[in-house]
Parts: structure tokens; C-alpha cells; sequence
């Protein structure tokens, strides 16, 4: 982790949001469903402090008329004379495309460019330089893909990932994604709650907490030859953090089937959290009763707790966490409690010290 490395890069337009039934055969439909109930996701909270950082969640098509979608190819048009100009100035000197904008954008919702999203990661088992991933994971193979479902459950097993997947429907959701280490990006990923996998699994009364292992295999995964990290990355959620429904088991970004270097084929996502509880290249999902260990708690106790619930009240020891640069802005944000899902998540926290728990 290395809070130095910050790029700047150009804003990316909103795509379309919609959802998508799995089909075995990989490829993703982009035939529009009906809406269904965002109702656990609300946007806006009216006791926000600043109701915008809320807007960051699920988002259903029919909020976005398709008349409203400028064309991606407009965009792409637009993307070097983006990339100079401040949004505000942009709004003003093309105001037929600034309008639509206004409506679905807010600054703190655009999401990041795919190109960023897939370039600049954290992926240690394909080196520890943010471009190294996107370079070196491009081979990496990710069919046939199975997961193990282990421990406190009733129905363990080594399961196909097609069999993972059967019957999910697949949702688009905006998250933000911070990272411990200071960066801030906005994602459109696909996937579904882990809940649902959950529930299907049926975990027995003793499992208190679930645990994430990440494929070992130096052979396809170079980094792993070497000592960087102990391996294989293991990540842990408490069971109602695994059964909130903002987790999100993440098959895709900006709906095209998830690139290597962002954890294909399964990984996680926990908005609220710090990106490294979201582990990437999922084999072993293991229900347990005692707190699973994570990897960087175990190199580095005193920096990288169990939690990690993104937090501006408590710094990491060797850097503040107040505020976050987000991968193509200039200027560093404030960073929000809970990373802006307080309203959704606090009540999980409710009488925990999150200093002592960071
Ligand atoms: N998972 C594995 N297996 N290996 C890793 O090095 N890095 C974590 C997390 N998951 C990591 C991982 C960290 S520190 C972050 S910030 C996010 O992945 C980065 O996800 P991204 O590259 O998709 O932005």
C-alpha cells in the first residue's frame, strides 16, 4: 500500500444503467428487464450532512431515459477537450449536452473512466505497481472457474462458477470505492448481493463470520513466486456484513464481463470499506465462528485492522484520512464516514469504539 502514485486522468460519462439475467454462456444480455424495487437503497437521506453523497448507489434504467443518454461515442468524441476542462466550464460551453448531464450527474457520482478503473489497481499477486496488473494479468485465465463453499454450512461443496451464477439476476451498481491508501474512484460494476448466494448455501447457527481466499497459483499468478504478500490473499466479513445488501459479489464493470485485473472471474465488493476487504479471483468462500484472519492485519496490525470501515475520524498511522483524491480530479475530496453509506450501515457499528475496531 502506497499512498504516492496518484494519476490524473480524464472525467468518463455515465453509460446507461441496466440489468442483466446471467446466462451460462458468458456473454452478458443487454436486454432491459423491468424495474424492480430499489427500496433498501434509497439515494438521499434528508439527515445527510451533504445529501450528495448519497447518490452513489443502485440505479435502475428507467431513471435515465435513453433520450437523455448522450451517445458514447459523443463522449469519446469529447474525451481530450474533457480532460482540460473543469466540469463547471464544460457545462457552460455546451450546454445541450451539460443539461442532460445536470440531471443524471452529480460531481460526486460521475463514474471514474474505464480506462483508470482498469488501469490503475491494487492486484499484488500480478505486481505491486499500479499499471502492473492491467499489464501483466491480461493471460490469466479464468475458465472453467470453481469456488468452494466451506465450513459452517449445509450445503459445502466445490461448485462450477456457471452454477454460482444460475439464476442471479445481474444488476448494475454505482459504488464508490475508496482505498486505505488515499484514492477514490466511482464504479459501475455488475453483480449480485451475496446474500443471495448466502441464503442459497445456508449457513448453520455457528457461522459468525465469512471468509475470502483469493486463487493460489504461481504458475498464473507471478507475484505469488515471491514474498511481497503471504499468500493466498484471504479477506473476512462478519455475517451481517456479508448479508448486507450493499455487498456485492462483482461479475462485471461498466457492463462488460470484469477485466482480469479487477478480479475476474468473482470478486467482492464492500462500499463502505477500504478496498482491500474486497478480495479479487474468489476460490473459497468459508463460513467460520471465529474471525477469519486477513492478509494486510497480518502484515501490518497497527495500520490495517479487521474492520477497515472507511473512516475520516481515524488516520492511518502514516497518513491522514480526512480527505481522498478521486482518480481523475484535481483537488482532494473530503472522505465521508462509512465512505457515504452511513445511512445504510451505521446501525451495523451501533456502541462499537471505531478506533479501536479500524
Ligand atoms: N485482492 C487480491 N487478491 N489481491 C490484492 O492485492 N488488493 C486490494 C483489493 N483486493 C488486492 C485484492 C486492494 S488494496 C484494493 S484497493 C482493491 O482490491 C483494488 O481493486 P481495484 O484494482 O479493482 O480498484
Amino acid at each position: 500500500m502506497n499512498p504516492r502514485n496518484l494519476t490524473r486522468q480524464a472525467a468518463q460519462p455515465l453509460r446507461q444503467l441496466r440489468l442483466y439475467r446471467y446466462r451460462p454462456a458468458g456473454a452478458l444480455s443487454t436486454r432491459r428487464e423491468p424495474p424492480r424495487s430499489a427500496a433498501v437503497l434509497s439515494s438521499h437521506h434528508p439527515l445527510a450532512p451533504d445529501h450528495r453523497s448519497h447518490a452513489v448507489l443502485i440505479r435502475r434504467a428507467p431513471e435515465v431515459p435513453s433520450s437523455e443518454i448522450t451517445p458514447e461515442s459523443l463522449y469519446l468524441d469529447r474525451r481530450s477537450f474533457m480532460a482540460a476542462a473543469s466540469f463547471a466550464a464544460l457545462d457552460l460551453a455546451a450546454p445541450s449536452l451539460g443539461r442532460a448531464r445536470a440531471r443524471r450527474v452529480r460531481d460526486d457520482e460521475k463514474p471514474t473512466s474505464y480506462a483508470s478503473i482498469t488501469h490503475y489497481n491494487n492486484y499484488y499477486e500480478f505486481g505491486t505497481g499500479k499499471e502492473d496488473p492491467s499489464e501483466n494479468a491480461g493471460g490469466f485465465k479464468t475458465r472453467p472457474w470453481k469456488v468452494e463453499i466451506a465450513g459452517e454450512v449445509a450445503k459445502p461443496g466445490h461448485y462450477d462458477l456457471d452454477d454460482i451464477l444460475k439464476g442471479q439476476t445481474i444488476e448494475e451498481r454505482v459504488y464508490r470505492h475508496r482505498c486505505v491508501e488515499g484514492w477514490s474512484m466511482v464504479i459501475p460494476w455488475s453483480g449480485f448481493p451475496l446474500r443471495n448466494l448466502i441464503t442459497r448455501v445456508q449457513p448453520t447457527s455457528r457461522a459468525r463470520f465469512v471468509e475470502f481466499t483469493t486463487l493460489y497459483d504461481p504458475a498464473r499468478m507471478p507475484e505469488q513466486r515471491g514474498g511481497v504478500l503471504p499468500w493466498p490473499y484471504v479477506e473476512g466479513l462478519r455475517m451481517d456484513e456479508a448479508l448486507h445488501p450493499l455487498t456485492l459479489l462483482v461479475t462485471g464493470l461498466y457492463g462488460r464481463p470484469l477485466p482480469n485485473q479487477n478480479g475476474a472471474p468473482l470478486r467482492i465488493h464492500v462500499p463502505w470499506k477500504y478496498g482491500f476487504k474486497s478480495g479479487k479471483a474468489l476460490v473459497r468462500i468459508r463460513f467460520t465462528a471465529d474471525q477469519p484472519a486477513n492478509t494486510w492485519n497480518v502484515v501490518a496490525p497497527n495500520e490495517y485492522g479487521f474492520y477497515a470501515n472507511v473512516n475520516p475520524t481515524v488516520d492511518h498511522p502514516r497518513w491522514s484520512q480526512s480527505r481522498e483524491r478521486r482518480i481523475g480530479e484535481f483537488l482532494r475530496r473530503p472522505t465521508l464516514m462509512f465512505n457515504g453509506y452511513a445511512d445504510q450501515v451505521a446501525s451495523l457499528y451501533a456502541g462499537m469504539d471505531l478506533r479501536r475496531n479500524f
